[in-house]
């Protein structure tokens, strides 16, 4: 089959790799109908992310039909039609129990690796290196899933792939991370970062009750997106959004603060944003959390901060003491995709929203190494790439 396989930093091919099998009586094949590229996927494209291996194959936002089932698998036949959430969940354990589907305590054969650098293991995800899992990935023409039972949602509408295949991270993931921003009615909610996952954060909020949205970021297709969502927005191409920030909230900060940017903020503000820059390509460092040193110095005091923004290692500098002494609560995570999976279907079945509209380019999946460059220089209008194997 073909696949996109990832060779090192900025080499992605497409190239012929050997189909899946069944391995395990709990998996099914399914083939790839529609296949999405991430901000997380950049991740490994900017070589941020340890423990990639030459020719693994990519993805995590796939959608396809299933071919093959596996014997024990109860729910899904050959000819449905499936979304495919990125995290790999047994649905048996303590944590899949407590619906912590992304800290799925068996789905990771790497765990030992993980263990090392974060002192236990989450999930095992789809095309997301070796120390989650090793799994292949979605940007392919077959993908194998294990525990089909918990992870696929069916789609029994004749819904069109662009509207429902977001269902796999970007949807759940927006959602969950206002659901962490613990919203109240009336609330204002800062959002940096108007990629994909924040433009679905902007929508959550208000489906979650905001009273006002404030998003920022620099590109200004993605602000134009935003404002299309209702957001109020910061361009910080010319502003200071904490300076910004504070003149909108009359001194007291937004309740709720969300970092949808992650490991690759761009910064310009500050020394510490500089040093971030020269020691993350000297490999002296391992994130650059500008947004994230932001978001804390923004947020009101004892108001919320959510991170669904990918974090890789040790950021540095990042203002523990402005989080502790300001009363902050923090939560963050991977998606447990499996657990919205149902609830959204639903929002847009009932078409409470329609998460087609973040899409910008339709391409076959042969194009997607150079989509990948085109993605993550945010040019030729980029906001969110679907490849057709
Ligand atoms: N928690 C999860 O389960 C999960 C799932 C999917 C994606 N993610 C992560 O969410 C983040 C966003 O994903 P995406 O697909 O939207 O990516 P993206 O790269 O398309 O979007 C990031 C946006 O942040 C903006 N940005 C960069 N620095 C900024 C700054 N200092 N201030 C304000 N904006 C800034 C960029 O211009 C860009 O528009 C990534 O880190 C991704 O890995 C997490
Ligand atoms: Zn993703
Ligand atoms: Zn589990």
């Amino acid at each position: 089959m073909k696949a996109l396989t990832w060779h090192g930093k900025h080499d992605i091919r497409c190239e012929t790799v050997p189909d899946p099998q069944i391995q395990e009586s709990g998996d099914v094949i399914v083939r790839i109908t529609s296949t999405a590229i991430c901000g997380s996927d950049l991740h490994l494209y900017d070589g941020f992310m340890p423990t990639m291996e030459a020719g693994d194959v990519l993805g995590h936002e796939p959608m396809g039909i299933v071919e093959e089932v596996g014997g024990s698998v109860t729910k899904l036949k050959k000819g449905d039609r499936v979304v495919v959430p990125f995290t790999i969940s047994c649905g048996k354990c303590w944590f899949c129990e407590r619906t912590l589907f992304s800290l799925c305590d068996t789905t990771n054969p790497n765990h030992k690796i993980a263990e090392k650098a974060m002192g236990q293991s989450p999930a095992g995800l789809f095309g997301y290196s070796h120390m989650l899992g090793g799994y292949a990935g979605g940007q392919a023409q077959f993908l194998r899933v294990p525990h089909a039972d918990v992870g696929p949602i069916k789609i029994e509408s004749d819904l069109p792939d662009e509207k429902v295949l977001f269902l796999s991270d970007i949807y759940p993931t927006g959602y969950m991370a206002a659901e962490n921003a613990n919203i109240q009615p009336g609330d204002i909610v800062a959002i940096w970062g108007c990629g994909p996952v924040g433009q679905f954060a902007i929508r959550s909020a208000w489906l979650l009750g905001a009273g006002r949205v404030i998003a920022i970021d620099n590109v200004p297709e993605r602000l134009a997106m935003a404002r299309a969502g209702k957001a109020e927005t910061i361009d910080t191409t010319d502003a200071n959004a904490y300076e910004v920030l504070m003149e909108m909230t009359h001194g007291r900060g937004p309740d709720s603060c969300i970092d949808a940017v992650g490991a690759e903020a761009h910064g310009t503000y500050t020394l510490e944003d500089i040093a971030d820059k020269v020691k993350v390509s000297l490999g002296l460092a391992t994130d650059r959390p500008a947004a994230l040193r932001q978001a804390i110095m923004s947020c009101r005091k004892g108001g919320t901060l959510s991170v669904p923004g990918v974090y890789v290692g040790t950021p540095d500098k990042v203002p523990f003491g402005a989080l502790m002494n300001k009363g902050l609560t923090l939560r963050t995570g991977q998606t447990h995709v499996q657990r919205y999976l149902a609830p959204l279907l639903k929002t847009i079945e009932d078409g409470t929203i329609d998460p087609s509209f973040v899409v910008t380019h339709v391409r076959p999946l042969e194009e997607g190494p150079d989509l990948y460059k085109t993605f993550r220089d945010k040019k030729d209008g980029c906001i969110k790439v679907v490849l057709k194997p």
